[in-house]
Order: C-alpha cells, then sequence, then structure tokens
C-alpha cells in the first residue's frame, strides 16, 4: 500500500517536472524567436593575426567580413582579432590546428615547420619580379600550395600580397652582401629565413614579429627585412633610418581555415566564405600598391634614406642556397616555378 506521505512527494515530483518541461519549452521558444529575428542561427568566425589595423591586408579582411555578412543576410560574420592579440603567427597555426579559433592570415615563413612545400617561398630570387610571382600564385602552383597544408588541419582560402622583403638597419645601410658581415639580423620564425641571411654573411636572429619593435630599439638587433608597409605601420621606421630595397624574397601572406572547423560548415556558407575571401584577395593587391607608394613616401619624409642597391651581388651570394635547396623535398617545386614562364 501507498503511504499518503509518499503520495505527495509522487504528486510533488510530477508537478516540479511538469514545471521545469514548460519553463525549458518557453525557454527553446524565446531562443527560436531570437534566432529567427536575426533570420536564422548567427554563425561568428574567429579570426587572428599579427599586422596593424592599417595594414593593407588587415582592411582587406575587413572588407571580406562586410561581403560575408551582405552574402548570408548578417548570418555569417567574423570577429577579427588584429595586432598579434592571441599570439604569435606560429602560435595561431597552433590555435588553428587545434581548431580554437577558425581562421588566421599568416605569412607563409613561419608555416614552414608544418608545410615542408612552404620553404619555396623563402628561397631568394627565385621569382624574376612580380609579374612571374602573381603567375605562379594564380596558377597549378599556387593552387597546390594553398591545399598543401590540408593534411595538417589547414584549409588555405586565399593569398595576399605582401610585396618584396628587404633589408632596413639602424646604424649604416646594405649596399652589398658584405655589408651584412656581422650584423644581427632578425628573421622571421622560418629555416629558409635564417639560410639566406646566414648566406650572405649575416647573424640571423628569429624573433616573433610583435618583439622586433622594442628589440630594435635595445640594440638586440642591428636590423630586420621586411616590405615597406610593414616596415612603416610597425614603426619600425623610427628606430631604422636606412632601407635597401634588395627585394630578396617574396612571401605572400595567406588566408587559413581550420580543416576540421571547414568541414562542420555547410556548403552554403562554405561558398560564401570562399567567394568573400576570393573578392578581397582582388581588393587587397589593389590597397597594397597604394599602401606601398604612401608608406615609401612617409618612411622618406620621417628621414628613412631608401636605397636601390643593385640585386645582382645578392643574387649572386646566395647561389649556394639554391644548390642546397635543390637537392631537397622542394627541388622539384623550384624548377617548376623557374619554368613558368
Ligand atoms: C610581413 C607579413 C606578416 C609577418 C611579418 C614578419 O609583414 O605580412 O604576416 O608577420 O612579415 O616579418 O613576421
Amino acid at each position: 500500500m501507498i503511504s499518503k506521505g509518499a503520495s505527495f512527494f509522487a504528486v510533488g515530483l510530477a508537478t516540479g517536472l511538469l514545471i521545469a518541461t514548460c519553463a525549458f519549452a518557453l525557454l527553446v521558444r524565446t531562443q527560436d524567436a531570437r534566432q529567427s529575428d536575426a533570420g536564422g542561427a548567427v554563425t561568428v568566425l574567429k579570426l587572428a593575426h599579427g599586422l596593424d589595423e592599417q595594414h593593407p591586408v588587415h582592411r582587406a579582411m575587413v572588407y571580406m567580413n562586410e561581403l560575408l555578412q551582405e552574402k548570408s543576410g548578417g548570418t555569417v560574420h567574423i570577429d577579427i582579432y588584429p595586432s598579434g592579440q592571441l599570439g604569435s603567427e606560429t602560435e595561431c597555426i597552433e590555435q588553428l590546428q587545434r581548431g580554437s579559433i577558425d581562421m588566421t592570415k599568416t605569412s607563409t615563413a613561419p608555416l614552414e615547420s608544418f608545410t615542408p612545400e612552404m620553404a619555396v617561398f623563402g628561397v631568394p630570387y627565385l621569382f624574376r619580379d612580380e609579374e612571374h610571382f602573381w603567375k605562379v600564385l594564380d596558377g597549378e602552383i599556387g593552387d597546390e600550395l594553398l591545399r598543401s597544408g590540408e593534411a595538417s588541419g589547414m584549409h588555405g582560402l586565399c593569398y595576399y600580397d605582401a610585396g618584396a622583403r628587404s633589408f632596413y638597419t639602424v646604424d649604416r645601410p646594405i649596399l652589398k652582401p658584405s655589408d651584412l658581415d656581422r650584423l644581427k639580423i632578425r628573421v622571421q620564425e622560418s629555416d629558409t629565413a635564417m639560410t639566406m641571411v646566414e648566406t650572405l654573411g649575416g647573424q640571423p636572429t628569429p624573433m616573433e614579429f610583435g618583439e622586433l619593435f622594442t628589440s630594435l630599439q635595445q640594440g638586440v638587433v642591428d636590423g630586420a627585412e621586411n616590405n615597406p608597409p610593414s616596415f612603416h605601420t610597425t614603426r619600425h621606421s623610427e628606430v631604422c633610418k636606412h632601407y635597401s630595397l634588395d627585394e630578396h624574397t617574396r612571401v605572400p601572406d595567406m588566408l587559413l581555415f581550420s580543416q576540421e572547423k571547414w568541414q562542420q560548415l555547410s556548403p552554403q556558407v562554405q561558398q560564401w566564405v570562399q567567394e568573400a575571401a576570393d573578392a578581397s584577395s582582388i581588393r587587397q593587391r589593389e590597397l597594397w600598391k597604394q599602401k606601398t607608394a604612401e608608406s615609401l613616401a612617409a618612411v622618406e619624409a620621417e628621414g628613412v634614406t631608401i636605397y636601390r642597391p643593385d640585386k645582382t651581388p645578392f643574387a649572386e651570394a646566395v647561389q649556394p642556397m639554391h644548390a642546397q635547396y635543390a637537392g631537397t623535398q622542394i627541388g622539384e617545386l623550384m624548377r617548376r616555378i623557374s619554368e613558368v614562364e
């Protein structure tokens, strides 16, 4: 026989369950209503990178976000964390692989440790000029390299122009390779960048981009190398008064999506993201040209002397590096690139 106490307990439990069920149903309905007011569930993508907000690459990604919001009717948008807020490029690549961020924009230099094929961009004077470089990137080889990170969890979306890299120094200009003698030059976290500076006679010092300003100021390094917009937007030009346009490498920037997260997106969202990235890459090339000219004029106005040294002695000095890398797994890629007309 069921006691009175037990039946009170059963009624109490049933009432409690009923109330909880109603409250849950109400909550779900409220959430649904909120979502449909906004035109469906909102997907927020997290993108981290190391450049300044004035940098043309950042501005191109802001444009990509605008396009994506337009295409998706506001249901997909990107939260962009610039200026190394979420860590160095290497740290962002690792976060991308773990899936703790959805997207990152990185130079291909630190990608070398994850995707060995990327080393090809670090071989100095492999590209004859800007036209040759874009012919390669816009063609079959560029596509292959964009996809080469998939095995290590990185889905390539597009390239951004990062121009050509050249040396800048605090005290004395680099007009010929021997001027690098014993100079400590900051390089990216990349084997090819280390080898290049060593081959030219300098002392390569790998360091995160975000630490470089203070290191230049404090004399930890004597110089570095980069493209004009990066030289200017980082204010390295306040410390380094000599900029020698020897244009040794063309190391592009790449926009990557976490492979794991990419596979979780619907084909429709994947298409919107890819289209927005492609359009931003085209826009970025225009922004780049403009900003490069502006940056060169601005640093000159700030008292930086710009030199245009003869590139031949630099190109000749790095020939041993070409021979060394021709024997590695990027040898075939180097050969194919040099054959692109
Ligand atoms: C370029 C590139 C950056 C990179 C930087 C560097 O500015 O666009 O992605 O971090 O070089 O030298 O580290």
